[in-house]
């Protein structure tokens, strides 16, 4: 199975154009592969109409961009697993590099991971280093073996990673797929270390950064890339399904 996680980030801005864009997609998505699931992540004030389309038209699953681990309690602002599941969240986006540098630090991300993972929902982990010089793999190891740490292998088969190198986000020019390609080894690597071949095995691995319907292709084609995650091209619907159509022929 390949993935598309649609990550809208803080749009649109307006309900109205949240419709627009959610009747759109369920249009452009008509008829695609069985072998690609799209998941859409919307900001949290658009999770119910987004959810309401796609119980309807099952063309999609709902996902969260980010979940406060307590389940109870006074934490204003935070939103927790159990109101998510009840508006049919599945997925739940963990540790993106821009909640990072809004202070989710390597402790915080695997605290929502663990959540997330003992919630029953699918956690979409991201990993990815702020620059690409010296030694960048560095950088993920510790990411990724801070957010594993307390987890176990039984909980591998609800986790996804996705390889965001941060310099990559956010514009038109992504990453060069074989880089990609050793980012998603060496992840795969930590993963195997951690939870055994089996488990490890069982875990996709998406890369995200500037995918666009031009930009998918090499990075469709490469065995060992599970999918992608896509941010600004996801809030056109044309586009986004043609990233969609390009992962589910590959
Ligand atoms: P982008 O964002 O596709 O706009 O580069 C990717 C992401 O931040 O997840």
């Amino acid at each position: 199975m390949k993935y598309v996680i649609a990550n809208w980030k803080m749009g649109p801005l307006e309900r109205g154009e949240a419709e627009r864009l959610t009747a759109a997609l369920t249009q452009e998505l008509q008829g695609g592969s069985e072998r690609v699931t799209v998941v859409l992540c919307p900001p949290f004030p658009w999770l119910p109409l987004v959810g309401a389309e796609s119980r309807m038209t099952s063309r999609w699953r709902l996902g969260a961009q980010d979940a406060f681990w307590e389940e109870r309690g006074p934490f204003t602002g935070e939103v927790s697993l159990s109101m998510l599941r009840s508006l049919t969240v599945q997925y739940v986006i963990v540790g993106h590099s821009e909640r990072r540098a809004l202070g989710d630090t390597n402790e915080i991300v695997g605290r929502k991971l663990r959540a997330v993972l003992s919630s029953g929902m699918t956690a979409v982990l991201c990993v990815g280093e702020i620059h690409r010089e010296g030694d960048w793999h560095v950088v993920f190891r510790e990411q990724v073996a801070e957010a594993l740490g307390a987890i176990e292998a039984a909980d591998a088969g609800k986790l996804i990673v996705t390889y965001e190198p941060v310099w990559a986000i956010g514009g038109s020019i992504p990453d060069t797929p074989d880089d990609v390609l050793s980012a998603v080894l060496f992840i795969r690597k930590l993963l195997r270390e951690r939870f055994g071949e089996r488990a490890a095995s069982s875990v996709p691995i998406l890369y995200g950064g500037s995918i666009e319907g031009g930009t998918v292709a090499p990075f469709a084609n490469q065995e060992g890339i599970d999918g992608v995650l896509v941010g600004h091209a996801s809030l056109n619907a044309k586009g986004f399904a043609d990233i969609v159509r390009a992962i589910g022929e590959a």
